[in-house]
């Protein structure tokens, strides 16, 4: 590794909070085939419902709508202070999906606007910025696959997913980003309809529809302790991206 390589990786750590780095001895990582958009990946189908086509001239304002006020579909309305929808550019290239809000966002009723949403902007913004693309957070447009918040914020179970998937679906279709990148197993279950995991899924496109998708990790699996390799394969998922949708 060169020493501006590693600057690079250090001021990173550092945009993600890191500030004490131990040094350990190097594997060598195994030989992975290079990324490919998988063609004709098929529709969602396997764990998650087909969403119906959406209705001619959808749009992010009647799927709110739509959802009403006060939805009473699934469970998650019992313990929900607020709906969190989704939020940033409508007409954006790019649309990042997380699980669903926790306890910040059912306050605020903004998606990823705690601990994990901070480290997510500082991802979207510092790798936008060290990769030469113009972009800030409010150019991109981030929602959920649930928008109540799961009690003690447990995984979204099936029928939830189910529910709420319909109009996370119809968000997709409305907004028709170039590029979906899915952050987690909830977001990569809900979007491919695979029981994969994450490590499996992350760093290769699939498809949703005729939509690439990048799987990667969920920004509050990064802010785990000794996920260093997860950041560092994190990192190198958004850049490829951000290349796609804004070189
Ligand atoms: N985690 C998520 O998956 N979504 C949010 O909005 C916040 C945290």
């Amino acid at each position: 590794m060169t020493s501006e390589q590693l600057r690079e990786k250090l001021e990173f750590y550092r945009d993600l909070g890191v500030d004490e780095i131990y040094r350990r001895e190097y594997v060598k990582p195994a030989v992975v085939d290079p990324p490919s958009v998988v063609q004709g990946a098929p529709l969602p189908a396997a764990s998650v419902a087909l969403p119906s086509l959406a209705p001619e001239g959808d749009t992010l304002a009647k799927i709110r709508q739509d959802i009403g006020e006060d939805c009473r579909r699934c469970r998650l309305c019992e313990g929900r202070a607020k709906i969190v929808f989704g939020s940033g550019n409508e007409q954006s290239g790019l649309v990042f999906v997380g699980e669903g809000p926790g306890a910040d966002e059912d306050a605020s009723g903004l998606p990823f606007v705690g601990r994990a949403g901070q480290l997510l902007t500082q991802m979207i913004e510092n790798t936008a910025s060290k990769e030469g693309i113009s972009i800030r957070r409010p150019d991109v447009y981030i929602c959920n696959v649930v928008k109540c918040r799961p009690p003690e914020n447990r995984a979204p179970q099936p029928d939830e997913m189910e529910i709420c998937g319909q109009f996370l679906f119809r968000q997709l279709m409305a907004i028709r980003p170039k590029a979906i990148c899915a952050m987690g197993s909830t977001a990569a279950k809900a979007v491919l309809g695979t029981k994969d995991g994450v490590t499996k899924l992350r760093g290769k496109w699939h498809k949703w529809r005729d939509i690439p998708v990048m799987v990667t990790y969920h920004p509050s699996y990064l802010l785990r302790p000794y996920n260093q390799d997860a950041k560092r394969e994190a990192w190198e998922d958004l850049k490829k991206v951000l290349h796609f949708v804004y070189d």
